[in-house]
């Protein structure tokens, strides 16, 4: 198998996969972060071969999206098994989406790794990333806002996480394209509380 094979069996995998899923992890945020990744793995002269490969696969056999059980490394090699990939490059792929979850609380360290996770946090703010944010606090029935009860409301979710991306950005082209999506963020939340308050 050439890599553009397997990226081609990959993409139309996922793409069947993760269509019309509604939380925020759908087939489009994986093409998203595909992209993202892609460029800045060629700034950052990374392996773009395994980059791409991991952000197709980054969300597989998560937790969320598998009743709380981690299985990514089972189905990860499960897929590229099919299209007869080095065991190598697998071992690689399964490294790389290891180190990328926010919500497993990693530390990316190989540079590839480092890209995919900039990718998938990228895609958490800015405008797809407030579209997100509501998307997903309503798929679990939670408030948008409210200033009694803040605890578990979509805006508390931009200053528990959101807000905190752009300094977490691992690369210098992750960190460049955080700057102008994270001042959207900004410019997003002081609107929401003029209209909040009845203002213009
Ligand atoms: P990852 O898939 O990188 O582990 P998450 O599952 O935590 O990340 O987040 C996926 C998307 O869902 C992101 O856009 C994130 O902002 C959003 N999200 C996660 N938790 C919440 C929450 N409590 N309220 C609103 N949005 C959330
Ligand atoms: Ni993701």
């Amino acid at each position: 198998m050439t890599t553009e094979e397997i990226l081609n069996f990959v993409h139309d995998l996922i793409y069947q996969q993760f269509s019309g899923e509604g939380t925020g992890h759908d087939y489009f945020h994986i093409e998203r972060v595909v992209k993202t990744a892609v460029r800045i793995a060629k700034e950052e002269k990374a392996d773009f071969f395994l980059v791409e490969l991991a952000a197709w696969l980054h969300d597989v056999g998560d937790h969320k999206l598998n009743g709380g059980i981690d299985k990514s490394e089972e189905q990860i090699t499960a897929i590229l098994k099919q299209v007869n990939t080095p065991s190598e490059t697998i071992a690689k792929v399964i490294d790389i989406v290891s180190q990328v979850s926010f919500s497993k609380g990693k530390v990316a360290e190989s540079l590839e790794a480092k890209i995919v996770q900039d990718a998938d946090r990228l895609d958490a703010i800015g405008a797809i990333g407030i579209a997100r944010a509501f998307a997903f606090g309503g798929s679990k029935l939670r408030e948008i806002h409210n200033p009694e009860k803040p605890a578990e409301t979509s805006v508390k979710h931009f200053y528990d996480k959101l807000l905190k991306l752009k300094d977490k950005m691992n690369t210098n082209t992750g960190r460049a394209i955080a700057e102008q999506r994270h001042q959207y963020l900004e410019n997003f939340l002081q609107r929401f509380y003029k209209e909040w308050n009845g203002e213009d």
